[in-house]
């Protein structure tokens, strides 16, 4: 039976595979015939990509620039366009490049689909906190789904970049610190774009950014330069780029920083080496924005002519917006400073894509305006919107007063966020609607009975106005934010908890909104501490896109939950959380300092030789003016139900070097409501060539337990989990002592040991 079970899908895989090798073949073989009666120009047009900043299917603007990138498209000097949205536009678009250009090559449209098109979803780093790879992957099906709707082939994302740092804005758009969850996660994001074949008219091809180490940004400034080790970037910062070539992302991104002194950009350690040379990536790589033309201030080019030149050999497919090989590329051919077939391997990549998306049988199969209608932030969506909200949530703290009860006297919701239905849109929101989220305070009301009283104060604004200034480029005026305080202390006096929504702006995080101070800005911990004085037990929930330092809040707050930005249904999820309609499950996908000052602080560190413990003296490797420990740890989340662990085996104490061994653990739900719990699997080789991290995540699973209920929760080891990269990027086993911890967070965690032998 097994061995016919077998036989069956060795059948199955065999034929995919060879019907797969088929169709390759034959776009080679239409790429090839195709590339044969292009001229120069027309190839080179193929590797430029330009945004658009007009609306196709209005009025031509009498703008220079765009009449000229009209005529470009006609001209068949563009291969893409980027930000072209809805079927009409790109369908308007399209017609421009199909029945005018010689050749009539397709365009594709490329957009920033981050965390939704439409329906929004959490933010990224929300969505790791759910731990959920079905669900995160489904959102980028649905996400998928719309924007192709809407005549998008081609979503810039994910981005995988790693990042220890949450000053950086750009946090927010990633998975957090740790590799193995953010090459889980990549994988699934991945898969969920591109569904089972780039060919079918709802899946997008991805573009895995920012390729490299971009989240590495010094000082948490974006753009900064990165200065790694080799060690760190073999297994820190590229495995999640590994997991997109894995799950065969079709496209790769630059990145706009300097990797140890070279921009990334045209970058051949990185480019060639890596990425085309030992992962084999045959994919397109596009550019960052203008990213070839800041080869100039980088200082690595003397000029436009020379960052495409360094591009090109950079093996760069494809220019995003700086226009360098438009303008340069045929000159460099024709002085015979790069030669023609380098071209031709770039321009075969972005034609290969567009043939296995299917743009070449009918270019506009995704511009359907009647699918555009059905498809987009339909009630499904919605839904599902709900349940990726719900399970991103983190519940940082609780004195036992949540869940509360849903016929509450009364309750105090204040605070700038409280009745916000934009800012949970967070940044990167795609075409997501200006103020469509459902608030807090919606969610709330909808969520209580008919005799809870409701008061609500907004308390302050979110921002100082020179806050205002940095991060919005806007003034407003008439702020009164002290009245504003003393009208929430008010409400707060009359009610028997008040839930206070406090946390950054949207645009906070994100591209370029880097932050030195990572509490609450404006005045809201001038709000908390009055509303503290009252004595009446505050519900904190917190909305942001970063880890934030909040010492005092977790301080004086008798609850504090993490929403995040949670897209458009943010406030029902939230209220669902609060009200225990829905038992929260999250968990921290990244370190919460207590204090910028800890920046970068992250779980995985090593030892150090001199590590702070239990009563050292000073000359250890901490603070004087305070701990070294976080505020919140990686992995930390928790529930209305108490889990316990137990019983941590392994199947062996030894483990042959070409064997595996299970672990396996009893995890207990010993509260009285159901709920579920992410067991999370870490380890540590004791001694080796290299100091390794003091925990290393290597695997996780979220189980749903019913009060009472227990499970064992397994996990497979081999040498592969045990392995790492040496700073030639050789993968080494090493045989020796590891440990073994297993836990609900990266702190709390039971261990054993066992041997890895020769
Ligand atoms: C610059 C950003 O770095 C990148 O992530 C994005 O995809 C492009 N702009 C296009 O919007």
């Amino acid at each position: 039976m097994f061995k016919k079970f077998f036989l069956t899908a060795i059948f199955v895989f065999s034929t995919i595979f060879i019907q797969a090798k088929i169709i390759d073949a034959e776009i080679e073989k239409k790429v090839n015939t195709l590339l044969q009666k292009m001229t120069l120009e027309e190839k080179i047009g193929q590797l430029n990509q330009y945004s658009s900043t007009w609306e196709l299917t209005g009025p031509t603007p009498e703008d220079e620039t765009n009449q000229n990138r009209l005529d470009d498209i006609k001209s068949g000097r563009v291969g893409s366009m980027l930000n072209v949205v809805s079927a009409k536009e790109t369908r308007a678009a399209q017609k421009l490049a199909v029945e005018n250009s010689r050749l009539g090559i397709p365009l594709i449209f490329g957009l920033d689909v981050i965390h939704g098109f439409r329906t929004i979803f959490p933010v990224p780093l929300g969505q790791a906190a759910s731990w959920d790879m079905e669900v995160i992957k489904q959102g980028a099906r649905i996400a998928a789904t719309e924007a192709a709707a809407a005549g998008i082939h081609w979503t810039f994302a994910p981005m995988v970049d790693i990042s220890r740092d949450p000053r950086w804005g750009r946090i927010m758009e990633g998975a957090g610190e740790d590799p193995y969850l953010g090459s889980q996660i990549a994988k699934a994001l991945v898969q969920g774009y591109q569904g089972k074949s780039l060919s079918s008219d709802n899946t997008i091809v991805a573009c895995a950014k920012h390729y490299a180490a971009y989240g590495g940004a010094i000082a948490g400034r974006d753009y900064n330069s990165v200065d790694l080790s080799m060690y760190d970037l073999y297994n820190i910062y590229l495995p999640p780029y590994k997991a997109c070539i894995d799950a065969e992302a079709g496209t790769f991104m630059n990145s706009f920083n300097t990797l140890n002194g070279i921009p990334a950009t045209g970058n051949q350690f990185l480019v060639n080496n890596i990425l085309r040379d030992k992962w084999q990536f045959s994919g397109l790589l596009l550019s960052d924005w203008n990213s070839i033309g800041e080869l100039i201030p980088h200082g690595l080019a003397k000029n436009l002519k020379e960052a495409a030149r360094i591009a090109l050999q950079g093996s760069t497919d494809m220019d995003m917006e700086s226009s360098a090989y438009i303008n340069h590329l045929a000159e460099l051919v024709k002085t015979g400073t790069i030669q023609e077939e380098q071209i031709d391997n770039a321009v075969k990549r972005v034609l290969t894509l567009k043939y296995k998306l299917g743009l070449f049988d009918d270019p506009y199969k995704y511009c359907s305006t009647e699918r555009e209608r059905s498809q987009i932030y339909s009630h499904e969506n919605q839904s599902f919107a709900l349940e990726m909200a719900r399970e991103s949530i983190v519940l940082l703290k609780n004195n036992n007063i949540l869940p509360l009860s849903k016929e509450i006297g009364s309750i105090a919701v204040v605070g700038p966020l409280a009745a916000d239905k934009d800012n949970p849109l967070g940044s990167w929101r795609c075409q997501g609607e200006e103020n469509t989220a459902v608030s807090l305070l919606s969610g709330i009301r909808k969520a209580v009975s008919s005799k809870t009283k409701i008061h609500y104060a907004k308390g302050c604004d979110l921002l100082t106005d020179e806050q205002e200034y940095q991060f919005h480029n806007q003034i407003s005026i008439n702020k009164d934010n002290y009245q504003g305080i003393s009208k929430a202390v008010k409400i707060a006096e009359k009610a028997d908890v008040v839930i206070a929504a406090v946390g950054e702006t949207a645009l906070m995080s994100g591209e370029a909104r880097s932050r030195m101070n990572i509490d609450l800005p404006g005045v809201q911990n001038k709000l908390m501490e009055e509303l503290t004085k009252i004595g009446k037990p505050i519900i904190v929930v917190l909305f942001n896109g970063r880890p934030l330092a909040i010492p005092e809040i977790d301080k004086n707050a008798a609850a504090v939950v993490e929403s995040w930005l949670a897209g458009s249904q943010s406030g029902n999820a939230i209220a669902e959380v609060l009200f225990g309609d829905h038992n929260p499950g999250g968990k921290l996908p990244v370190t919460f300092p207590r204090h910028v000052g800890q920046i970068p602080i992250y779980y995985n560190h090593l030892n150090t030789g001199r590590p702070v413990m239990e009563n050292s003296d000073i000359f250890v490797s901490g603070y004087t003016d305070g701990p070294s420990t976080p505020l919140y740890p990686f992995g930390y989340g928790l529930s209305y139900t108490t889990f316990e662990y137990s019983n941590l085996k392994l199947s062996n104490k030894k483990l042959g070097m070409d064997k595996s061994l299970t672990v396996s653990v009893d995890l207990t739900n010993t509260g009285e409501r159901k709920g579920k719990e992410t067991v999370q699997l870490y380890i540590r080789d004791m001694v080796g060539t290299y100091s390794r991290p003091i925990k290393e995540l290597k695997g996780f699973k979220k189980v749903a337990l019913k009060p009472g209920q227990t499970k064992t929760v397994q996990f497979e080891i081999n040498k592969d989990k045990l392995s790492y990269y040496n700073a030639q990027y050789e993968q080494i086993y090493e045989p020796g002592e590891f440990e073994i911890m297993v836990g609900g967070n990266s702190v709390d965690l039971l261990t054993t040991k066992f041997e890895l032998l020769e």
